[in-house]
């Protein structure tokens, strides 16, 4: 081989392979986790075969199609003496073989996807029941046996079946959990289901699948599957922030026959949080709890964890401060985006029901490190 012709394709095929090495890399689960892919549970396995099935025939399809295609055009291709060849419009047997072929390969590919389909609707017995309620655009997660509400951040134990109810408190939402389940439909007025066991701890991210709304594509969540012991834990811990109180003094009314966290809440105290583990509370933190009673925030949210009111305007904030994202799954809940976050809401995320509320810089640094402090 001429050595310059050896080094016109290296150089050729350097482009092929850094193109190839960008395709993989969009493939890593690591940057972009949001992949059915990678199956993490009983359920998604179930859609995983499928699709892995589908797919093998698809490729044998495809093999087959294109390399008698290929075959033909260099065995067949046609010469300038070349006679008419003969035509087969109307061959009844090979029309017949064109038909069944197809046919038989989506019977195939039926029978695992239908029996797919009776799999993943027949609800395990004894699933720890969640609640799922979707609202323009978060996501609120009620565990009615222990009892507490908390929002954007589903926990679940890993090695137990979480059986999810699911409704929406508005417009029509889909809740997908990629890693764990397939999508469903979120309606209000009407349940769907989703059950699923995780077999793999960690923090798995989640979507609105259903275009409802400009701030869709930020309705987003995080699923945190932990050990069974850990979650317990975590159940206990929110317990622990204790039951709501009677209620004091009138919360500012947030208007008209909307129900509010006001309704029945009462705002959690220092002396609680401090109970809770949080860490010791400053000057900053009381100014935080008194803006928090004083600025509105508290006519939308609750920071109650145990018997949370119903149909809440804004999410449930009981452990808002471990949370790993804020404004619905999709903004690291860092300091300063928790800040810029309380203070200009409408840059952030426009069109959420959260109004600018004039909250200067101090402000939002106080409502931070008040807010911080509910783990
Ligand atoms: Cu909710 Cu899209």
């Amino acid at each position: 081989m001429h050595p310059r012709t050896t080094a016109a394709r290296r150089r050729a095929g350097a482009p092929f392979l850094c193109a190839l090495a960008v395709a993989l890399a969009g493939c890593s689960p690591e940057r972009y986790p949001q992949t059915a892919l990678l199956p993490l549970s009983d359920f998604a396995r179930i859609g995983d075969h499928v699709q892995d099935q589908t797919f093998y025939w698809a490729l044998g399809v495809f093999v087959l199609v294109e390399g008698a295609l290929l075959y033909s055009i260099f065995r067949f291709r046609g010469r300038p003496e070349d006679p008419e060849p003969s035509q087969i419009h109307g061959n009844t047997t090979i029309e017949i073989i064109w038909t069944l072929i197809p046919a038989l390969i989506l019977a195939a590919i039926a029978v695992p996807t239908v029996k797919g389909i009776f799999e993943t609707n027949a609800i395990p017995k004894g699933a720890m029941v969640i609640e799922v309620i979707g609202h323009q655009w978060w996501w609120e997660f009620r565990y009615p046996e222990a009892n507490i509400t908390t929002a954007n951040e589903m926990f679940i134990p890993a090695g137990r079946t979480v059986e999810l109810k699911i409704n929406s408190g508005d417009v029509v939402h889909s809740f997908w959990p990629p890693r764990f389940a397939g999508k469903r439909d979120v309606f209000p007025g009407r349940e769907t289901r989703l059950w699923w066991k995780a077999d793999s701890t960690g923090l798995y991210p989640g979507q609105c699948a259903e275009y409802c709304g400009i701030q869709h594509a930020r309705m987003a969540f995080h699923v945190r599957s932990v050990t069974p012991q850990d979650f317990e834990a975590w159940i206990g811990h929110m317990k622990a922030k204790g039951p709501p109180k009677p209620p004091a003094a009138a919360a500012p009314a947030a208007g008209g026959s909307l129900r509010t966290a006001s309704a029945g809440a009462k705002v959690q105290g220092a002396r609680d949080s401090a109970a809770a583990g949080a860490p010791a509370q400053g000057a900053e933190y009381a100014a935080g709890e008194k803006l928090f009673m004083t600025k509105g925030c508290m006519g939308c949210h609750s920071l109650q964890a145990v018997g949370a009111p119903k149909g809440l305007i804004g999410p449930n904030l009981a452990n808002v401060g471990s949370r790993s994202h804020i404004a619905a799954g999709w903004l690291p809940n860092t300091d300063e985006n928790l800040e810029r976050w309380i203070r200009e809401p409408q840059s952030v995320k426009k069109g959420v029901l959260m109004p600018n509320l004039g909250v200067t810089v101090e402000e939002a640094r106080a409502l931070r490190a008040y807010l911080r402090a509910h783990q």
